[in-house]
């Protein structure tokens, strides 16, 4: 369906201020529209029948004496969508009639051309940045509207792409991708319309919800506590290629990929493309003087007078060695600097945000004043390596910055499942420096940065001439948590004391942390009797709560409803992770004991637990033999008969666990025995003091 099929409608530029107006102004008369946008009634009166015959606008009836008053205009979904469309023709349009006058009175090109380099434009702060939103008018009355459709409650993930794109941190998308421009972003990081894009950014959603949905309708989009952030115009509705997905956008279909695990097992099956029209930023109660739209954040570089801008971007605290780098690589480009840290999603097992903008506002006062300025960015991370560094970029050059930091193994991703690097190390910044002119932002390579002890500072790494001479000092991530862990010092060289104390109340020594044992292994191997045990152990040694989540006990107080199907199963399990979770993050120990048959459903769970404390999962490794002869509930015997269906290691799958931290065997072995091979595994972990 085109949409300005009918000719009142050709002339573009009227018809984004008709649009504008009534995006202003929802409801204002026939007449006020007429004055506002300096037409003839006649004239608007075409104009609006054809836009609401193409669904741009709605018609209301109005009450009152006076005929020519007696209908009131507003702005559809989809108008507020070509809206935005519009906006960047229109300026174009406006540009070079600028340009053309510029040329004519003084005979020289004007210094906001050429159109084509919107970079430029964009980096003088000429224009401020395409945002998505109406109105705050049209906004109250799209939101009544939207009450009546289908609407889709947004993932944690997607709050933080849909934030994006209203603000225009992710200009030039105006809503989630089409197909086509998909199929681009995918096989060669460009949109339909050639522009340069590396990040698919699509709404994924479940076959049900997919299945109520029509190409062509309007959807509300809603945030976890269902208010209205978001209106969307279908476009477009495919089951995406989440392999070859993987492999162009990732780099290899590897599940030991954070992006690819959430894509395979977190992500819908079905994706929804289409333009979208904000109806309001998503709320965030926490540091809220510390976030910043792109808008925001160039209206503060225009007015401290800063021309040129070193972008960092991170989702670590910083500590000495990041400070020097940043501050160097500011001076290196003669320019500010900008910390614009993540807070949205990063790396499962990341220290949580709001310990590292503590962290971030002790660094801060360590630069010159006035030279440095930070900003949060709610940005969900892919780790996608070169591809991230360059969306990164992107979103940095939307914010106003002109420079970005981009170092080694930038937005690395860790091992893959084979214990090899995903990325080279310099991957990124080749990829960022093959586009950065397209771009319109430049790199500052990262400097690894040491600390040479005879000079008391740190220094660029390939910089020591005199290294033979010299004491060089450094401590990897690694070596930093291990201290942390173990509650042992960390020098002043290393760290500002305020960082390290912050840290230290986030991540107690592990003897005092919460964690969680997960017991796996078929029914009747013996996995609640060793978790009674060792509760009664942990109990008996004090310190904390302890909470055991046995799968019978769970299946009768969390799970009474569910059965024995794969989705049921997860479901099950799913919920002793949640539990398990909150449990590990109050400081307490959490026991599970359920059959948990599969990999994946284990792996998340892990990855719950993972972000506020140790996971350890135990293999209870009995063969299915040995549980069957045993047979304490008669259950084998009524699944040999075929009485009870699906019954797992006869007529279901259990996956093995490939790597649990600990593997019990329990035929002839006493159960204490078992029990204690776990404390002695806990103790060797820093989990308990021997
Ligand atoms: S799961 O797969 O993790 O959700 O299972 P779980 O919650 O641990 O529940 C397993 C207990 O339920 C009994 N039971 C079955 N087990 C496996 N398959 C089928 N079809 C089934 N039907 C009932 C069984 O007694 C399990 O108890 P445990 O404690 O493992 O011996």
């Amino acid at each position: 369906m085109t949409l300005l099929s009918k000719p009142a409608l050709d002339d573009e530029d009227l018809l984004f201020r008709l649009l504008r107006q009534l995006d202003l102004a929802p409801g204002a008369s026939q007449r006020a529209t007429a004055t506002a946008l300096k037409v003839s009634l006649g004239r608007l009166n075409s104009l609006l029948r054809a836009a609401a015959d193409a669904g741009l606008i709605t018609v209301d009836q109005r009450a009152g004496p006076d005929k020519r008053q007696r209908f009131a205009y507003a702005l559809t979904t989809r108008g507020a969508a070509k809206k935005n469309q519009l906006i960047s023709a229109f300026l174009k349009r406006k540009l070079s009639e600028y340009d053309a006058l510029h040329a004519e009175l003084t005979g020289t090109k004007s210094s906001i051309s050429p159109l084509s380099d919107r970079t430029r434009l964009m980096n003088n702060y000429l224009t401020p940045i395409p945002e998505l939103y109406v109105s705050y008018d049209s906004a109250q009355k799209m939101k009544t509207e939207a009450a009546n459709l289908t609407s889709w409650d947004l993932t944690p993930r997607q709050i933080c792409d849909l934030e994006l794109l209203m603000n225009g941190g992710f200009n030039p998308l105006k809503g989630f991708l089409s197909e086509e421009d998909y199929n681009g972003v995918v096989e060669n990081m460009r949109l339909s319309t050639g522009e340069l894009w590396p990040m698919p950014i699509t709404l994924d959603v479940g076959d049900d919800f997919a299945q109520s949905v029509e190409v062509g309708q309007d959807i509300a989009l809603r945030d976890q506590e269902g208010v209205i952030l978001a209106m969307m115009s279908v476009t477009d509705k495919w089951e995406p290629n989440k392999a070859n997905e993987a492999e162009k956008v990732f780099g290899a279909d590897d599940s030991a990929h954070p992006a690819v695990n959430y894509l395979h097992n977190q992500a819908g099956k079905i994706y929804l493309g289409g333009p979208i029209t904000g109806i309001q930023q998503p709320v965030h109660y926490d540091f809220r003087a510390r976030r910043d739209t792109p808008n925001e954040m160039r209206a503060y570089f225009r007015k401290m007078g800063w021309r040129k801008v070193v972008a960092f971007q991170t989702r670590n605290p910083l500590h000495r060695a990041h400070q020097e780098l940043t501050f160097r690589a500011a001076k290196e480009a003669q320019a500010n600097l900008l910390i614009h840290p993540v807070v949205g999603l990063t790396k499962p097992g990341d220290i949580d945000h709001f310990t590292r903008v503590r962290c971030y506002e002790a660094v801060l006062d360590q630069y010159p004043s006035s030279t440095t300025s930070m900003s949060l960015l709610n940005l969900a991370m892919r780790m996608a390596g070169p591809r991230e560094a360059v969306w990164h970029g992107l979103i940095r050059k939307n914010h106003g910055c002109t420079h970005f930091i981009v170092g080694r193994d930038h937005a690395g991703p860790g091992k893959n499942s084979a214990g090899e690097d995903f990325y080279g190390p310099y991957d990124a910044q080749d990829l960022f420096r093959e586009h950065q002119e397209e771009m319109g932002i430049e790199m500052v390579d990262f400097k690894h940065m040491v600390y040479v002890q005879e000079r008391a500072q740190y220094e660029p790494a390939d910089e020591i001439e005199d290294r033979e001479n010299v004491t060089i000092l450094n401590i990897s991530g690694t070596e930093l948590r291990r201290r942390l862990a173990e509650g042992l010092e960390i020098p002043e060289w290393f760290s500002f004391p305020q960082v390290v104390s912050e840290l230290r109340k986030s991540r107690p020594p592990r003897a005092s942390q919460g964690f969680t044992v997960f017991f796996t292994g078929f029914s009747g191997s013996g996995k609640s009797t060793i978790a009674n045990a060792l509760m009664v152990k942990l109990m008996e040694m004090g310190g904390r709560p302890v909470t055991l989540l046995d799968g019978d006990i769970v299946r009768k107080n969390l799970s009474s409803e569910l059965g024995f199907s794969k989705e049921h199963r997860d479901l099950n399990i799913r919920r002793i992770g949640y539990v398990a979770s909150e449990i590990t993050k109050n400081g307490g120990i959490a026991i599970c004991a359920p059959i948990a048959p599969y990999a994946t459903t284990r792996r998340a769970v892990r990855e719950d637990v993972e972000a506020f404390g140790a996971f350890i999962e135990v293999h209870v490794a009995t063969s299915i033999e040995e549980c069957e002869r045993r047979d304490r509930k008669g259950l084998y015997k009524l699944a040999r008969e075929g009485k009870i269906k699906e019954f797992t290691g006869i007529s279901d799958p259990y996956d093995v666990p490939e790597n649990p931290e600990l593997s019990v065997e329990t035929e002839n072995v006493e159960v204490d025995n078992c029990a204690h091979q776990v404390i002695l595994k806990l103790e060797s972990m820093g989990l308990i003091k021997g």
